[in-house]
């Protein structure tokens, strides 16, 4: 008898390819790399600034002097993209939130140095207005607080111009504000910035896993008790996140998000059989913070359950994965080889 036994039963063995390892690299359908990456960072004005935000650990807030070092490490691992998320002085947050088109406020001074810097690497913006609103909300308000659509549009427009203008590859609007995709693409176009893609998050739940976040870039004070239930779709729904992918797609957006990413895997899945796009995923703050906590008691091992956690989006069908764990995992990544 060989050391596998003798038997007849059962004919078909799933374990038979899962027996070497070999085998198993053979049979694997899908696998991580830090081409798969986006790393998602939170810029600091001025200088030599570097700030720990509590409720992520690992993760600090920095200014352009040390993003420029951040950037390079990333360029070095094959992270293809970073994304910009500022953090803006409370003095220059407004009812109008007219920084978020001052094309030398902090996110275009940055985007122009990387660009500059870095050519190679990707460099994609967040467009909305939650970090320029006194409020806090992702657009215009008006007297009873609501979120005004087509006003809040015509700022993003003229924010997404400001970002193209200063060398940003990708603009990504993060608002959930109706038709706001066929009105930047057509700034964009009008400005002379027709390569300049739009990475539309299509898919932006109202979730409560975006906490961190809201610490990290300082809008949680001015949310308060503010929700964001009016845009951001409801937890509930999963039919109307192919209703919005289907109107990005068709108002010009190039690539599609879905977010947050581990609790969303079922839309991730929908989108990429539905629509074949290019379709990222956002692994949100709240995902990290919970990972993060979880390995620092001792309870999960950290490295295989990010990497796994990571794994999870390609299997769902992203493309590509906004992560906070981009460099760790990309480092983890790259030695294995
Ligand atoms: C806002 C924005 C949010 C995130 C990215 N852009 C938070 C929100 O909608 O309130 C969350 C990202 C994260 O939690 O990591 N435009």
């Amino acid at each position: 008898m060989s050391i596998h036994g003798y038997s007849q039963f059962p004919q078909k063995r799933m374990r038979r390819q899962r027996f070497s390892k070999f085998s198993r690299d053979l049979v694997r359908e899908h696998s991580l790399s830090a081409k798969d990456f986006i790393y998602p960072v939170f810029v600091l004005p001025g200088e030599t600034q570097k700030q720990e935000v509590p409720s992520m650990p690992g993760v600090v807030r920095q200014s352009l002097d040390i993003l420029l070092k951040t950037a390079e490490k990333c360029v070095q691992l094959g992270i293809p993209a970073l994304a910009l998320f500022p953090v803006i002085e409370s003095e220059k947050k407004s009812e109008g939130a007219e920084e978020a088109f001052n094309q030398e406020g902090l996110v275009p001074t940055v985007v122009r140095r990387l660009k500059k810097e870095f050519p190679d690497l990707g460099i994609i913006t967040d467009v909305a207005l939650d970090p320029y609103t006194i409020h806090g909300q992702d657009g215009l308000i008006n007297d009873q607080g609501y979120v005004l659509n087509d006003e809040t549009t015509a700022v993003l427009c003229k924010q997404a111009v400001c970002h193209a203008n200063a060398g940003a590859d990708i603009v990504a609007p993060s608002d959930m504000m109706d038709g706001r995709i066929g009105e930047v693409r057509k700034s964009l176009d009008q400005s002379g910035s027709s390569l300049t893609q739009i990475l539309s998050y299509a898919a932006k739940y109202a979730s409560s896993f975006y906490g961190p976040f809201r610490d990290a870039v300082g809008s949680a004070a001015n949310l308060g008790s503010g929700d964001k239930y009016t845009y951001q779709m409801d937890p509930a729904n999963s039919n109307e996140a192919l209703q919005e992918v289907a109107l990005d797609l068709k108002e010009g957006a190039d690539m599609v998000m879905v977010k947050p990413g581990l609790i969303y895997l079922d839309i991730i899945r929908r989108v990429k059989d539905n629509f074949a796009v290019p379709t990222f995923a956002y692994q949100v703050s709240g995902e990290y913070a919970m990972l993060k906590a979880a390995a620092e008691k001792g309870w999960i091992q950290y490295e295989a359950c990010v990497l796994e956690s990571l794994l999870s989006f390609k299997r769902a069908g992203a493309d590509g994965i906004l992560s906070y764990f981009a460099i760790e995992a990309a480092q983890w990544l790259n030695e294995r080889g």
